[in-house]
């Protein structure tokens, strides 16, 4: 099969094909014809070689996909050849192939096109388990979501709706529509604008619920400003600069939770389990017409390398697609 294998780390030239043997579903794991992955921030870390990926023969990046079921492990059997699938796995989605537990793959809902199912798994998978498991938030209560235009952001700010909250979000300028397209309330851009005076202002001075923070670096610092008393902060990404200053005092005062997560290191088992909750409450919300999957480009997995680029300057809105024929 063609996949691209990370023979050293580096800049997007090191993203190149490679004609490697097809994986072979261990028991219970599926073969997947993988017809579509997207783009992750981790992946671009990764090539750079700040992530590596977990051990194995070839390092294939790749953390979701999309695809077919072409053949089934011993004992397997929730799904069957030809069915449509999607996931989250450590790595080699980056592949014409994949194996996945069977347990790990979730039916791609009928009305979304295979391809974009792709940007479903990581985003929406991320986004659902800081908002429900981490963040416990409820109906009525307010929520501020940081890089609201990022996929993570676009699912969580459709989440967060979902659950009857009301969503404030942070941007840059050209991105502030799309986030108020997709329910938020608010839409701060953060080059013009001082979120904790927009924050205190929209809440009447008593801050938000829950911080979803996608950004990291200094923004802790002002997140312990903006947030309410007995709030959660739940830092799901490092992409800021700055550094992290806690004011333990206002930690103690307010009793708030600061809560890390991270999907790619935990266990199969935390993964099957968080899938199988994702697959119960929200993917028929996708059937229902409720969520978007908001994709931002799609480009082919011989062009993968612009992909990465196009990540890296910041400019996509929603999900990079990457088809793989
Ligand atoms: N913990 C987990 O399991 C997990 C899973 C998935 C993703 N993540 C993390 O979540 C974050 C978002 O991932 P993604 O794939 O959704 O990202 P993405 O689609 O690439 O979007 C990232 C956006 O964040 C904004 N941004 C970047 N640097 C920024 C900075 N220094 N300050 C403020 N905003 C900045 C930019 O939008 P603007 O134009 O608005 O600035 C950028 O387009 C990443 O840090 C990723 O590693 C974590």
């Amino acid at each position: 099969m063609k996949a691209v294998v990370l023979e050293e780390y580096g800049s997007i030239e090191v993203l190149q094909l490679r004609e490697i043997p097809t994986p072979e579903p261990a028991k219970k794991e599926l073969l997947i014809k993988v017809q579509a992955t997207a783009l992750n921030r981790a992946d671009i870390l990764q090539r750079k070689g700040f992530y590596p990926g977990p051990p194995a023969e070839y390092e294939i990046p790749g953390l979701e996909f999309s695809g077919t079921v072409i053949a089934n492990g011993d004992g397997a059997t929730l799904y069957k050849e030809g069915d449509t699938v999607m996931g989250i796995v450590a790595g080699g989605a980056y592949a014409e192939f994949l194996t996945v537990h069977e347990r790990q793959a979730m039916a791609v809902p009928k009305n979304i096109p295979i391809q974009e199912a792709a940007g479903i798994p990581e985003a929406w998978l991320t986004a659902y388990d800081a908002l429900v498991h981490r963040g416990n938030l409820q109906a009525g209560q307010t929520c501020l979501i940081h890089a609201g235009a990022s996929g993570v952001g676009t699912a969580a700010i459709q989440i967060a709706k979902i659950l009857g909250a009301r969503v404030a979000t942070t941007t840059s300028t050209k991105k502030t529509s799309i986030c108020k397209e997709l329910g938020a309330e608010v839409a701060i851009d953060y080059t013009k604008k001082d979120y904790v005076k927009e924050i205190s202002q929209w809440t009447n001075s008593n801050g938000v619920n829950v911080i979803i923070d996608l950004v990291g670096g200094e923004y802790l610092t002002r997140n312990l400003q903006a947030i309410a008393a007995k709030g959660t902060i739940v830092q799901v990404g490092l992409m800021g600069v700055g550094k992290p200053e806690i004011d333990l005092g206002i930690l103690l005062q307010k009793r708030l939770k600061l809560i890390g997560t991270v999907l790619r290191s935990r266990s199969q088992q935390e993964k099957i389990d968080l899938t199988e909750k994702f697959s119960k409450e929200m993917l028929p919300k996708f059937t229902d017409c409720d969520f978007e999957v908001y994709v931002d480009t799609t480009y082919s997995l011989s062009n993968i390398g612009e992909a990465h680029m196009r990540m890296e300057q910041n400019l996509n809105i929603g999900k990079i697609i990457i088809e793989i024929p």
